[in-house]
């Protein structure tokens, strides 16, 4: 596994340590790394009103936004279930807002192992209001 992509579960782990999930018990973590070189990592965070719950990849990509960067170079995902955890379609369509079809997104169990696709395979014919 390269040196970034070890610093991308690491930082997806530490944030999976903080998802907020009492409700569904079910934790996820993720990071992207941003076209800067940082990396920027999220948690699920849920709300008793469920529909409020907001995804972990959705919450890192809404980090890296918010410190000034908007193109992803790679991503990664990790549940804390036996089967590689696939992002939901809505964080999907906010994965392709911000990196280009051939960027990875490496999608973890809890051992950390992995099943890679690109942002292209996952959202295959995908909607932008402009031309990217
Ligand atoms: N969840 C994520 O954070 N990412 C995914 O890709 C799938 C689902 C969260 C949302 C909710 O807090 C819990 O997992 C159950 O759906």
């Amino acid at each position: 596994m390269a040196d970034q992509t070890k610093e991308l579960l690491a930082a997806a782990r530490r944030a999976r340590g903080k998802a907020y999930a009492p409700h569904s018990k079910f934790r996820v973590g993720a990071a992207v790394l941003g076209a800067d070189g940082r990396i920027y990592a999220g948690c699920n965070v849920e709300n008793s009103s469920f529909g409020l719950t907001i995804c972990a990849e959705r919450n890192a990509i809404f980090a890296m936004v918010t410190a000034g960067v908007r193109e992803i170079r790679e991503i990664l995902v990790i549940g804390d279930t036996e089967d590689y955890l696939p992002p939901c379609g809505a964080c999907r369509q906010v994965m392709a807002e911000f990196a280009a079809p051939d960027v990875v997104v490496h999608m973890c169990n809890r051992a950390g192992k992995r099943w890679d696709a690109t942002v292209g395979e996952l959202v295959p014919y995908i909607f932008y209001l402009k031309k990217r």
